[in-house]
C-alpha cells in the first residue's frame, strides 16, 4: 500500500487514511520513513495481539539490530537508542526494574500540587506578552518539560536550553533530517553526562540521582545505559503529551459545545482525557517489531525477519471496538483504546513488595489513572 504517514493531508485527517488501510485488509504492507518495507496492522485485537506477543514479535533481531538503525550511522545514534523501549527482557525489565519505583501511583499522586502550580503558572503568564499567544511554545511544550526536569532532578535554569534542544528534535521526517540535528544530539548527551558526573560527586535529587545509587550500588547499569535512560525519559516523557495538551485544546476550540460541557463539572476531565487519548493517538505507530517465526496473522502469512509495526491510531479508530470510532465522545465508555500500547513496555507485573494499591505501578504517562 502506498500511504504517506508524513503528508500534510495526512496529519490533518488520518482517518480517511485509515479507512483505506482497513479496507485492505488486517494486515497490510506499506512503506515507513528510514524503516522502509513494514506490516502494520489495522485492526485494535490484532495490534493487541502482536504487542502481548513478546516472544514472537521483538523489538531486535536474533543478532541485536534495532529497525531504522542502520550501520553508517553515527555511533551517536546506537549508543542513544540503547534503553529499554529498544530491548527485549530480560534487558528491558533490569532497566525498567530501575525506574518503576519514581512511576508508582503514590509517587505520582504525591507529585500532583507542584504540577498543578507549574500549570497554573504557565497559564497565568499565558498572554503576558500579547494576544494571540502560541499555545504550543508558551504552555503544551514547557509543562511536560517542566515536569520531566523535576523528576529527572535537572536544574530548573537549564530548562529553556532544553526546549530548544527539544522542540528541534520533534521536526524531523527523515534519515537526513535526524542526522541534521546530530550536532545538538551531541550537546545534550555532553549535558547529561555532565549532569551525572556531577550528581556522582556532589549527590542529587530526582531519577538522575536514583540512576546513580543503583550505579554506586553496583548495580546492573552502564554509563551509555545511563544517558540512553534519561534521554528516552525526557523525549518519552514530554513529546507525547505535548501533543496530547495541543490536540485537545485544539479539539475543544473547534467544538465549543464540548468546551461548555465540561467546564460546567470539572470532574468529567477524567473521561474526558481517556477519550483524547484515544482520538488524538499522540504515539500513532508502536516501534517495529521483528517476527522470529512463520506465523498467520489476519489472514496474512508473515515470515521470521519480517518487520511489523501495529497501528495505535487504526487501533483506537477501528468500529469493532469503539462504536462510532470517527466520532469524538467526551462521555465515552467503556473507552477501549491502546493510546499506550500494551504488553511489557506497557504493563509490569506488581512484585510481590508492591501489592497493596497505592504501590501498583503506572503505566508511563497514565499518572490520572
Ligand atoms: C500522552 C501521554 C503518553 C502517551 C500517549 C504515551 C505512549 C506510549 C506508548 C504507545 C509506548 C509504547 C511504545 C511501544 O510499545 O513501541 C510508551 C512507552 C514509554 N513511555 Fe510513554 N506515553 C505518554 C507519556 C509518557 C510519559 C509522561 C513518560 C515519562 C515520564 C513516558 C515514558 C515512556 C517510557 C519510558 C516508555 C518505554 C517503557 C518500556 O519500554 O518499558 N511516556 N509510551
Amino acid at each position: 500500500m502506498r500511504a504517506d504517514f508524513v503528508s500534510q493531508a495526512y496529519f490533518r485527517n488520518p482517518a480517511a487514511e485509515i479507512e483505506k488501510l482497513r479496507s485492505a485488509g488486517p494486515v497490510v504492507e506499506v512503506q515507513f520513513p528510514m524503516i522502509g518495507k513494514v506490516w502494520t496492522t489495522t485492526t485494535q485485537d490484532l495490534a493487541d495481539r502482536v504487542l502481548k506477543d513478546s516472544e514472537t514479535f521483538t523489538i531486535r533481531t536474533g543478532v541485536g539490530g534495532v529497525a531504522g538503525l542502520q550501520w553508517w550511522m553515527p555511533r551517536i545514534l546506537r549508543t542513544l537508542a540503547n534503553h529499554m523501549l529498544s530491548k527485549d527482557d530480560p534487558d528491558h525489565r533490569r532497566l525498567r526494574d530501575i525506574v518503576d519505583e519514581a512511576f508508582r501511583r503514590r509517587a505520582v499522586l504525591e507529585m500532583e500540587p507542584r504540577i498543578l502550580t507549574i500549570a497554573d503558572e504557565l497559564a497565568g503568564n499565558l498572554f503576558a506578552d500579547g494576544s494571540p499567544a502560541d499555545l504550543v511554545d508558551r504552555y503544551a511544550r514547557t509543562l511536560p518539560l517542566s515536569v520531566i526536569c523535576e523528576l529527572l532532578g535537572l536544574p530548573p535554569a537549564d530548562r529553556p536550553m532544553f526546549t530548544a534542544w527539544a522542540s528541534g528534535f520533534t521536526r524531523f521526517t527523515g534519515t537526513l533530517g535526524l542526522i541534521s540535528l546530530i550536532p545538538n544530539i551531541l550537546a545534550m548527551r555532553r549535558y547529561l553526562e555532565k549532569q551525572l558526573e556531577a550528581v556522582r560527586k556532589n549527590g542529587g535529587t530526582g531519577l538522575i540521582a536514583e540512576l546513580v545509587r543503583v550505579e554506586q550500588e553496583g548495580g546492573q547499569i552502564s554509563r551509555d545505559e545511563m544517558v540512553a535512560m534519561v534521554f528516552l525519559l525526557l523525549f518519552a516523557g514530554h513529546e507525547t503529551t505535548t501533543h496530547l495538551i495541543s490536540g485537545s485544546v485544539y479539539e475543544l476550540l473547534r467544538n465549543p459545545g464540548l468546551r461548555d460541557w465540561l467546564e460546567e463539572d470539572w470532574s468529567r476531565t477524567g473521561l474526558a482525557v481517556e477519550e483524547f487519548l484515544r482520538f488524538i493517538s499522540v504515539v500513532q505507530f508502536t516501534k517495529p517489531r521483528f517476527v522470529r517465526k512463520d506465523v498467520e496473522l489476519g489472514g496474512v502469512r508473515v515470515k521470521k525477519g519480517d518487520k511489523i509495526m501495529p497501528m495505535l491510531v487504526a487501533a483506537n479508530f477501528d468500529p469493532q471496538a469503539n462504536q462510532h470510532s470517527e466520532k469524538l465522545d467526551l462521555t465515552r465508555k467503556p473507552n477501549r483504546h491502546l493510546a499506550f500500547g500494551t504488553g511489557i513496555h506497557v504493563e509490569r507485573k506488581v512484585s510481590k513488595a508492591a501489592t497493596t494499591p497505592d504501590r501498583s505501578v503506572i503505566p508511563f504517562g497514565q499518572c490520572n489513572k
